[in-house]
């Protein structure tokens, strides 16, 4: 705990003051994000029914939680970027006028923490003090989300002495929407579906999120101010803000490369940043090592290179799925010291989630708490269940995971889920070719993402949900970010999902994906071969190494070729369209022109 006498930035503390006299909770506690603290809370959720310590033996320093089955997922319909103009917040996003929100928010925030705990969290993204992180506070009157926080970013002290009297914090402000009036009002996952919101300000860089408990909704360190904020934070000071994940690759010389991933979500990008190369390729002396799953801070450097930080200190990562076999970095990350929720309870006080193992457990408690058998026909946890665990726990962590001005990038790759028409791989031609391909792509639909499932859905650079302006605003920054470097990253668009006339998979993903980052290095290396094709360039069958796996030329061909009329189709809204900067209409010119 901190002694808030000892707190010496005045804004944060007259903050704090404010908001405590307008949410009225029953006491005020500064967080130092210790352990002694997180075992205390830990301790006062168990005994008021809200978690479940697992087995010490199974799953070391872990608990498990049941959220409310109406708060399960971030709530992209109840996100708002209230800009001071609706332009600025652009065509993606919900926006209200600013002053209008603030007090329909201050209506629903007064008196919020009745008979509940404030938590104050200061909070570092990034480690604390380096050029690229910022600081954040986080005020929340749920005890879930400071053990999850603690987790997930640097909660410390040191937070507060980085601040110093006058430095700048991100004001997160959080509540779970539902005063304790009566003991009936005390329940294990407090929420008020009806009246969520989770509220950027983007020029005030400040964010307000009340009603859920859940995920980013909460964990406001993570999407809200990771993304939205800072993408703002970024336009304004030139660097970048991306949901993108950061993977080291060692390749058989000893050198290291720096590789950045935009994936929409639900498309495997933490099984990506944490994939094992295959033994073949091991022994040639390929490695890959994980900088971050989720998040990257990018800003040019002196040397004119874009260097990147995974802001992030935890993964807050999709359960079911996740395995020995899909992911067994995944699952020693969170062997011990990992909050579970929404997954399934196993017998023995250890968890279960769909595809962990090849045959279910005889009997479950499901997500819901109740009694679960394979026969059941429900999931026995939620398809957007969760583990929190450390990053530090994680087998392939990155020697400069903690390095304070990032690690230098040479690629980016971006792609989506794409049944059909899209190869496996190609490389764009230029930065602003790259900036183009990210601009279209698209995903199929999966349960993280509002709407039908199947359906195609736009998402430039996997940015949709996580801009906190003006998309096309935003994709201008992004061209102007690869003028005047020393050496521009590499774009290349990729597919793991392609499938074949059967609807089967065509590409066996996973570790297999490793074959595709080291034709991507050796490319930066001068090293590999490649086409050029009117979609941009792409390797032979002898350019990717395909050492210990059966794969045809054949299959391999049909899995490179592509549909002119998939590639060519534009996916925006028209609106967004027409704002686009002019360089990547001409991209799409150009486009057009080769593919006729
Ligand atoms: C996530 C997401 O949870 O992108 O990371 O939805
Ligand atoms: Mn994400």
């Amino acid at each position: 705990m901190i002694d808030p006498k000892t707190v010496k930035n005045k804004a944060l503390v007259a903050w704090v003051d404010k908001i405590s006299a307008l949410t009225t909770p029953d006491k005020v506690q500064w967080c130092d994000g210790s352990k002694e603290e997180a075992d205390a809370l830990f301790k006062m959720m168990m005994d008021k029914g809200m978690c479940i310590k697992l087995n010490e033996q199974k799953r070391p320093g872990s608990y498990y939680f049941r959220s409310d089955p109406r708060d399960v997922a971030r709530v992209e319909s109840r996100t708002f970027i209230c800009s001071r103009t609706k332009a600025d917040a652009g065509p993606t996003n919900n926006w209200m006028d600013p002053v209008e929100m603030k007090e329909k928010l201050n209506g629903l925030f007064k008196g919020c923490m009745k008979g509940r705990t404030m938590y104050v969290i200061p909070f570092s993204m990034g480690p604390i003090g380096g050029p690229i992180s910022q600081i954040g506070v986080e005020i929340t009157d749920s005890p879930y989300v400071v053990v999850n926080m603690r987790i997930m970013a640097r909660v410390s002290a040191k937070v507060l002495d980085e601040l110093g009297e006058h430095g700048r914090f991100v004001p997160c402000l959080h509540s779970v929407g539902k005063p304790i009036n009566s003991p009936e009002d005390d329940v294990a996952w407090p929420c008020d579906p009806d009246n969520t919101y989770i509220v950027h300000f983007p020029e005030e860089r400040l964010i307000m999120s009340i009603g859920s408990g859940y995920g980013g909704n909460a964990l406001l360190g993570k999407k809200c101010l990771s993304l939205r904020i800072a993408s703002a934070m970024g336009k304004d000071e030139g660097w970048m803000a991306e949901h993108m994940l950061i993977l080291g690759v060692k390749d058989p010389s000893g050198k290291k490369t720096y590789v950045t991933g935009a994936f929409p979500s639900a498309c495997g990008k933490t099984n990506f940043a944490m994939l094992i190369a295959p033994k073949a390729l091991q022994e040639k002396g390929w490695h890959i090592s994980c900088v971050g799953d989720d998040i990257a801070w990018i800003k040019p450097a002196a040397d004119g290179r874009l260097y990147a930080i995974n802001p992030e200190n935890g993964f807050f990562g999709v359960a079911p799925g996740t395995s020995m076999k899909t992911n067994p970095n995944a699952m020693l990350s969170c062997g011990k010291d990992t909050i579970f929720t929404n997954v399934a309870l196993t017998d023995d006080g250890d968890v279960w989630w769909e595809g962990m193992t090849d045959e279910p457990p005889a009997h479950l408690k499901d997500w819901h708490g109740n009694d679960w058998t394979p026969a059941s026909g429900t999931p026995a946890a939620h398809p957007n269940s969760r583990f929190t665990a450390p990053i530090v726990n994680c087998p392939c962590l990155d020697e400069n995971f903690e390095a304070l001005g990032g690690v230098p990038i040479s690629a980016i790759v971006v792609g989506g889920r794409r049944p059909k028409g899209i190869p496996l791989v190609y490389e764009a031609f230029n930065w602003t070719h790259g900036v183009y391909l990210g601009a279209m792509m698209g995903s199929e639909r999966t349960a993280a993402a509002e709407g039908k499932a199947g359906e195609l859905r736009s998402d430039p650079m996997a940015m949709l949900p996580f801009c906190g302006y003006n998309m096309a605003d935003y994709l201008g920054h992004l061209v102007k970010m690869g003028k005047n470097l020393s050496q521009t990253p590499r774009f290349y668009h990729v597919n793991w999902f392609r499938r074949d006339a059967d609807n089967s998979f065509m590409w066996p993903g996973y570790g297999d994906n490793a074959r595709v980052l080291a034709w991507i290095v050796r490319r930066q290396n001068g090293e590999a071969k490649a086409r050029e094709t009117a979609i941009g360039f792409m390797p032979n069958y002898e350019d990717l190494d395909f050492d210990g796996m059966e794969y045809a030329k054949e299959k391999f061909e049909e899995l490179m070729t592509f549909d002119p009329q998939t590639v060519a189709a534009q996916p925006l809204s028209e609106d967004l369209y027409e704002q686009l900067p002019h360089s990547l209409k001409v991209e799409r010119e150009a486009l057009l022109e080769r593919l006729s």
